[in-house]
């Protein structure tokens, strides 16, 4: 199948284990996460699960971006300006996220972090609060929760790129992306040796990701308790006056 005279064509591991079931989570986790937030009411309370497994996906990745296999490694497929530049002209030819799509990744991730983060201080002002909404003031958990609506905007419009993207890829230039994404394998002109994620960087990934959920959403089991105290003075507690009665509460029911 190599056109190039010179060149040899392997087949080439490209997306490890992690990174696919990454992937395949996220998007399980990131549609949860939209449907539930359109049905709204008692669905909130799956809509905050799906947001915290979310954070957890994203600490994961983050993690094995550093440390995990060669094609995982965020600094392997950075886009800096000559990688875009030699893209577009037509000459990049490396193995993994191209240039381009490199940005969409980056912008993704970045943009599902900011979402996520402004979830864990929103509220519907009704029954369903983020874990964290309590630890700030009453206007700045608005102006998150402000942020939180205009954010998903952005990222619906990213998404649509995503799948258009892969779309393209596969109608236009006949390159089906989604096979190596399920399957691992991709074909590749003359790749460059690549390295396994240890191990240990597995173990590392995983705990980091177990620590980001559980400080987040242990967090919020000990703040939800306050809410339930029948006060009078609703507001106060919003605006984070710790009374110790509140404090109380707050430890028995963390643990
Ligand atoms: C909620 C929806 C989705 C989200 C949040 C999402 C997010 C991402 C992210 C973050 C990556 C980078 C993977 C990494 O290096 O860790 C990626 C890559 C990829 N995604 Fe998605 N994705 C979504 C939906 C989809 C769907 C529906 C498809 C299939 C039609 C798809 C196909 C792919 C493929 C093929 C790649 C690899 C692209 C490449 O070869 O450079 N994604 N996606
Ligand atoms: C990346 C993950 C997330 C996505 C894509 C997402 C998406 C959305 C969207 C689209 C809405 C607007 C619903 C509407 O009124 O039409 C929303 C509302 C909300 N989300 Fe998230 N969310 C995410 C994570 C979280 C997390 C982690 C939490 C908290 C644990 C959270 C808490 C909330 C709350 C409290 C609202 C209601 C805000 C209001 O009604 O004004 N979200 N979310």
């Amino acid at each position: 199948m190599g056109s190039s005279s010179n060149q040899t064509t392997a087949r080439v591991h490209v997306w490890d284990l992690p990174v696919r079931i990454f992937h395949w989570s996220l998007v399980a986790a990131v549609v949860t996460a939209i449907t539930t937030a359109e049905i709204g009411g008692d669905w909130m309370e799956l809509h905050g699960k799906a947001g915290l497994a979310i954070i957890g996906l994203l600490a994961f990745r983050i993690t094995w971006g550093v440390v995990g296999s060669t094609h995982a490694r965020f600094a392997n497929f950075a886009p800096t300006p000559a990688k875009i530049r030699s893209y577009l002209a037509g000459r990049w030819q490396g193995v993994g996220h191209n240039p381009l799509g490199a940005l969409a990744v980056f912008g993704l991730l970045g943009l599902l972090a900011a979402q996520a983060a402004t979830g864990l201080f929103s509220s519907d002002d009704i029954a369903f609060s983020g874990p964290l909404f309590s630890f700030v003031d009453q206007s700045v958990a608005d102006r998150l929760t402000g942020y939180h609506h205009w954010l998903s905007n952005v990222l619906f419009a990213l998404l649509g790129l995503h799948v258009g993207a892969i779309l393209f890829y596969a109608v236009v230039k006949r390159n089906n992306l989604v096979i190596p994404m399920l399957t691992g394998w991709t074909v590749a002109h003359s790749p460059k040796p690549a390295r396994k994620g240890s191990v240990f960087a597995l173990i590392l990934s995983i705990a980091i990701a177990a620590v980001a959920v559980y400080g987040a959403g242990s967090a919020g089991a000990a703040v939800h308790a306050p809410a339930a105290v029948p006060a009078p003075v609703a507001s106060e507690t919003a605006t984070a006056v710790p009374a110790p009665a509140a404090s109380a509460t707050r430890t028995t029911a963390a643990w």
